[in-house]
């Protein structure tokens, strides 16, 4: 089952009136930044980590065969690193749509690693939410995301891309490391 978030995330008025607002990625969109952007800086989030414990109907798998992507879950003292990007509201319709699949806005306050900080968005998929999976020993999400591909290709791609961002960033994340490991074993 899927739940379409755009008409909620719409509905969303935290930043009306803004003209720019920063949105913090880490994720694909990291690594996939399709849609213009004023400004990109590497930044970071406080007290989440990154899980691949979403399902992907949409993307990166289909109903039959859901691929695992990335969402954050709630982690007390933990530092998420990823990509800040200052965008114009209107691309926020694009983004909504493509983080349709179980994602909600949040406001969040995102620091740059290069100093300072800002209130923005980062999207989210909640453990309630309907294409939720959860938690799985690193070796079955490897299996599960082996074995799944959807309208934005193969779900191992969205794995090895993540993993190739965040080392050309320097912020290793062991949990995406250890699955991309269990990937490579499965040839
Ligand atoms: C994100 O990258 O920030 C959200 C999850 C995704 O689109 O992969």
């Amino acid at each position: 089952m899927s739940l379409n978030t755009v008409a909620i995330n719409q509905g969303m008025t935290r930043f009306d009136g803004h003209a720019e607002v920063w949105l913090f990625g880490y994720g694909s969109l990291i690594y996939k930044a399709d849609f213009p952007f004023l400004a990109r800086r590497p930044a970071s989030i406080s007290g989440w980590t990154r899980r691949f414990w979403q399902g992907s109907h949409d993307h990166r798998g289909t109903q039959e065969a859901p691929g695992r992507v990335a969402t954050l879950a709630p982690a007390p003292g933990a530092v998420c690193h990823g990509m800040a990007y200052l965008v114009t509201p209107e691309e926020f319709a694009h983004l909504d749509y493509r983080e349709k699949n179980g994602y909600l806005r949040l406001a969040i306050c995102i620091a740059f690693d290069d100093g300072g900080s800002a209130e923005g968005l980062v999207y989210i998929a909640a453990s309630d939410n309907a294409a939720f999976l959860g938690e799985a020993p690193d070796a079955a999400i490897a299996a599960q995301i082996a074995g799944a591909s959807g309208p934005s290709g193969p779900n191992r791609d969205y794995l090895l891309a993540l993993a190739q961002a965040l080392r050309d960033m320097d912020k290793p994340d062991d949990h995406v490391f250890a699955i991309e490991r269990h990937l490579a074993r499965l040839g």
